[in-house]
C-alpha cells in the first residue's frame, strides 16, 4: 500500500531516510483524478527508481479567474487504488496552505516557450505550473521526474526551468495515451456528456489528418492549418482556442514547416477546454518532391 503524506516536514523526513539509503527517488506531479494517462507516468517512474512519490495538489494558482478550479475533478480514494496497482509507494496530497505561505511573493517564470499557445490564452498559468514543480523539486529532491507529452509545452517549459535554473534531476517526457477511439486521456473529459465526448474526437481525427498531410509532403504551414480547422468543424460541437504548427523544440511558429513540427490544438466542448498535440517529421525536401510528383 503507499503511504499517504501530507505535510513537506514529514515528506523531507521520510525520503531523507531513503536518500540516506542510497534509494533513487522518482516524481510524478499531478492534479489527481488519475486515469491511464497518469498510470503511464507513475509505472514508467517504478520501473526506473527506487522510491516513487506521487503528488496530487489541485493547484490553484495555475488556474484563471474564469476557469475550472473549483469543479476540478477530486476524488483521492480511487486515485490511491490506482497508484497502488502501478506500484506507487508515497502519494504526497498537501493542502493549499501546506504548499503556499500566506502572502507568498516569489514566483517563477520561464519568458520564451510560455508565452505562445496555451501560455497565450491562459495568462499566469505557466507561472503557477512552474512555480508549484519548483516547491515540489525542492521538496522531494527527485532524481527524476515525468511528464507527459499531452501538455507538451508544458514539458518543454518545465525542461528549461530545470536547465536554465540548476535543478539537479532529469526530466523525462512520456507519449499520450490514448482511448482505443484516438481521444487523449484526460481528467477534464469526465465533464463531457456522451455527446460532447463524440464531438470531441474530432480532435485527434484532425491531428492525425495534418499529420498524414505533413508525411505526404505539405510544407505549407496554412494549408495544414486549414485542413485540420475544416476537420476539428466538421460534426459541430466544437469551438477552437487555436490551431498552431510550431516547432517540436523551440515551440516557434514552423513557416514554413521543416524538420520537427508539433501540431498543437485547443478546443472547448461546451465550456469544457480540451487540448491536444501530434508531432511530426517533414519528410526531406526530396522525399517530399517525389512524393508530391
Ligand atoms: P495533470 O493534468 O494531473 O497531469 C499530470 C501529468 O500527467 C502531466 O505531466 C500530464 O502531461 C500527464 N498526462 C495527463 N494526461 C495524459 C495522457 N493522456 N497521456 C500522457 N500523460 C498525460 O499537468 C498537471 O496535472 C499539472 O499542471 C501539474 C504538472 C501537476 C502541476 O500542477
Amino acid at each position: 500500500m503507499a503511504e499517504v503524506i501530507r505535510t513537506k516536514q514529514e515528506l523531507r523526513q521520510r525520503l531523507g531516510e531513503a536518500r540516506r539509503a542510497g534509494k533513487r527517488i522518482g516524481l510524478v506531479p499531478t492534479m489527481g483524478a488519475l486515469h491511464a494517462g497518469h498510470r503511464q507516468l507513475i509505472e514508467a517512474c517504478v520501473a526506473d527508481s527506487d522510491l516513487t512519490v506521487v503528488s496530487i495538489f489541485v493547484n490553484p494558482t495555475q488556474f484563471g479567474a474564469d476557469e475550472d478550479f473549483d469543479r476540478y475533478p477530486r476524488q483521492l480514494e480511487a486515485d490511491e487504488g490506482l497508484i497502488d496497482e502501478a506500484g506507487g509507494d508515497i502519494i504526497f496530497v498537501p493542502a493549499a496552505e501546506e504548499m503556499y505561505a500566506e502572502g507568498q511573493t516569489a514566483w517563477v517564470e520561464e519568458e520564451r516557450l510560455a508565452e505562445g499557445l496555451c501560455g497565450a490564452r491562459r495568462p499566469g498559468h505557466f507561472r503557477g505550473v512552474l512555480t508549484v514543480c519548483a516547491k515540489l523539486f525542492n521538496i522531494v529532491e527527485p532524481a527524476v521526474a515525468y511528464f507527459g507529452k499531452k501538455d507538451y509545452q508544458q514539458f518543454r517549459v518545465i525542461e528549461r526551468m530545470v536547465r536554465d535554473l540548476d535543478f539537479p534531476l532529469e526530466i523525462r517526457g512520456v507519449e499520450t495515451v490514448r482511448e482505443s477511439d484516438g481521444l487523449a486521456l484526460s481528467s477534464r473529459n469526465e465533464y463531457l456528456t456522451p455527446e460532447q465526448r463524440q464531438h470531441a474526437l474530432g480532435i485527434s481525427r484532425a491531428l492525425k489528418q495534418g499529420r498524414m498531410l505533413i508525411q505526404d509532403g505539405e510544407r505549407s504551414t496554412r494549408v495544414v492549418v486549414d485542413v485540420v480547422r475544416s476537420e476539428l468543424l466538421r460534426e459541430g460541437g466544437l469551438r477552437i482556442d487555436y490551431i498552431e504548427l510550431v516547432d517540436a523544440e523551440t515551440l516557434e511558429p514552423a513557416f514554413p514547416l521543416s524538420g520537427r513540427v508539433l501540431i498543437a490544438v485547443a478546443a472547448f466542448a461546451d465550456k469544457t477546454r480540451l487540448i491536444d498535440n501530434v508531432e511530426v517529421e517533414c519528410p526531406p525536401e526530396s522525399d517530399a518532391d517525389a512524393s508530391a510528383g
